[in-house]
């Protein structure tokens, strides 16, 4: 069963109340044994002896023998009646007692009333926030929380929710412009098939021949539509694959080379490994295949006939460093800044090319920051490109650890 909670307001005048309360019965409780100490112990007593009524003015004389002389006046309450010290000290603490009990009321009653406006006052920053909150979706997150009233903790808030709403609006454009930019890739091919289908059926004099070709052709669509999806795949769910597999770069690099040995032939481009020693780190190797692939196929794709890529190994303290050098057409530093974009591409190069979806090095980076690597690109027009990985070194274990430190010593 959910459990009922308190709304902030009830429970900040509930403590206000309590205070309040607490305090004021802690005061009465003071006055009252202060009062009741000093006359009962430090104030002396009288011992009323006598009390001779006057009958002229309704005073009475009061001797007492204890303390030799004192005479006094005392005005009895009633004809009769005479009150001894002590019993008029009772009597007067009694009313004390009573005064005080009705002053904690009064003083509960408003303080509970001043406990609720206060907290009604101190919340109202808070609700009208909330009602603000309560306006903004998916469809209206140009709307901000107004920042303008003192400085204090709302306005932090205000201000933190504002910083989140500006992430959200620009991830949810990013978004759509991915949904739009996907659904756009998708319906390149079946519009192309569909033109194709449609042209075979039309025509009753297709020849098996025009039908074979026609054929091969949405075969062709439907291969880039399924790498498509792949690659769409890829996008979606790099993040949550484990990545504990112990994977030597240089084999892993071996044989992505021979496996696009075919493509560097067709664009007459050669490609080369610098001798490097095995390199280790620890990652998906599926996915760090594909990353590497992605890079490499560029730099065959988008080089020049008679080309080279180069690709290089340097082992740092912390990193491996991984370089794909090439001697293709290059890019612009404008270009350089939107390549690792999903459905980025450069047109020129695209229709001299190659025609891929633009998701090659989004995937990429994608991958190396799921292995806690980084990528980065220099380029020069006409000259080629150069991309940069880097990969954390494994850590060896804790063992071996122990072991080398020892033998440093
Ligand atoms: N080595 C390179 N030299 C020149 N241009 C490059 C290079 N690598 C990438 N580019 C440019 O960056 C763009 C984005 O590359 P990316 O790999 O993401 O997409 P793509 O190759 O067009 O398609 P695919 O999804 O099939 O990989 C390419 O279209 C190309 O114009
Ligand atoms: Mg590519």
């Amino acid at each position: 069963m959910e459990k009922k909670r308190l709304s902030l307001r009830t429970y900040l005048a509930f403590w206000l109340v309590l205070m309040v309360l607490l305090t004021g019965a802690g005061l009465i409780i003071t006055i009252n044994t202060i009062s009741s100490i000093l006359l009962n112990n430090v104030v002396p007593s009288v011992h009323v002896i006598d009390i001779v009524p006057s009958p002229t003015n309704g005073q009475s004389t009061v001797k007492d023998n204890n303390i030799g002389v004192t005479e006094g006046k005392v005005v009895l309450e009633k004809p009769g009646q005479g009150l001894t010290y002590n019993q008029a000290v009772q009597k007067a603490l009694k009313y004390l007692r009573i005064i005080s009990l009705v002053s904690l009321a009064v003083i509960l009653l408003l303080g509970s009333l001043g406990a609720y406006w206060l907290s009604k006052k101190a919340l109202h920053p808070v609700e009208s926030l909330s009602r603000t909150v309560k306006r903004i979706h998916a469809n209206n997150l140009t709307e901000r929380i107004p920042t303008d009233g003192p400085e204090d903790e709302i306005k932090e808030l205000a201000c933190s929710f504002n910083i989140m709403l500006s992430q959200l609006e620009q991830h949810i454009s990013l978004q759509r412009r991915f949904i739009s930019d996907a659904a756009h890739e998708l319906r390149t091919p079946l519009s192309v098939m569909q033109i194709n289908v449609e042209s075979l059926q039309d025509n009753p004099e297709t020849t098996r021949e025009e039908y074979r070709d026609g054929l091969g052709v949405i075969n062709r669509q439907l291969e880039r539509l399924k790498q498509l999806i792949d690659d769409l795949l890829a996008m979606s769910g790099s993040g949550t694959i484990e990545l504990r597999e112990k994977i030597n770069l240089k084999v892993m690099n071996a044989e992505i080379m021979a496996a696009l040995e075919p493509v560097a032939e067709q664009y007459q481009v050669t490609l080369h490994q610098e001798p490097v020693s095995d390199v280790y780190c620890t990652g998906k190797e599926a996915l760090l295949s594909r990353a590497f692939s992605n890079i490499i196929e560029n730099a065959v794709r988008y080089n020049r006939v008679g080309g080279e890529v180069a690709i290089a190994f340097d082992e740092h303290q912390n990193d491996i460093l991984i370089t794909i050098k090439d001697t293709g057409i290059g890019m612009a530093q404008e270009e350089l800044a939107h390549i690792f974009e999903a459905f980025y591409r450069i047109e020129r190069s695209r229709s001299r090319h190659y025609g891929g979806a633009g998701l090659g090095l989004a995937i990429t980076a994608l991958i190396l920051e799921g292995h806690g690597g980084t990528i980065t690109a220099e380029s020069t027009p006409g000259e080629g490109s150069s991309f940069t990985i880097t990969l954390p070194r494994p850590k060896p274990p804790v063992e071996s650890r122990v072991l080398r430190e020892r033998s440093k010593r």
